[in-house]
């Protein structure tokens, strides 16, 4: 079963961040498939960095795209994007310094949020004509 997968709804209107948004769907799908299998510690945390190392990626492109098209948005939709970086470390790095084998349920439920709630809620507001 796919369990983060895009679809329609993420689409954002500017060919570059859906295709971010892909990748980074992609991303979690890896981390939650590789965390169901049972997969060793070590490779959850190497899937659970690589998904940070590509998120700083995205939301300074997406930050960038917004500030080339003078989207009044910004400085609002840079904040969030402040807080979900927080977020994210803090479940990364929670799983990576605690006892837990395993990505914990609610860390996969933040990952389903975001999908759901920042890109189809506030990513998509940059893209509208
Ligand atoms: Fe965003
Ligand atoms: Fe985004």
């Amino acid at each position: 079963m796919v369990f983060f997968e895009w679809d329609a709804s993420l689409d954002v209107n500017v060919d570059e961040m859906n295709n971010q948004h892909k990748t980074l769907v992609g991303l979690m799908d890896v981390l939650y498939k590789k965390n169901t299998a049972g997969a060793p510690k070590q490779e959850l945390m190497d899937s659970a960095g690589g998904l940070v190392n590509f998120v700083i990626k995205h939301f300074q492109d997406e930050e960038g795209y917004m500030a080339s098209i003078n989207f009044p948005g910004l400085e609002a939709h840079k904040q969030i994007h402040k807080n979900l970086m927080v977020d994210l470390n803090k479940f990364v790095g929670d799983f990576v310094n605690g006892s837990d084998e395993k990505i914990s349920d609610e860390f996969i439920t933040f990952l389903k949020f975001w999908l759901s709630t920042h890109i189809r809620g506030i990513d998509t507001k940059y893209g509208m004509k």
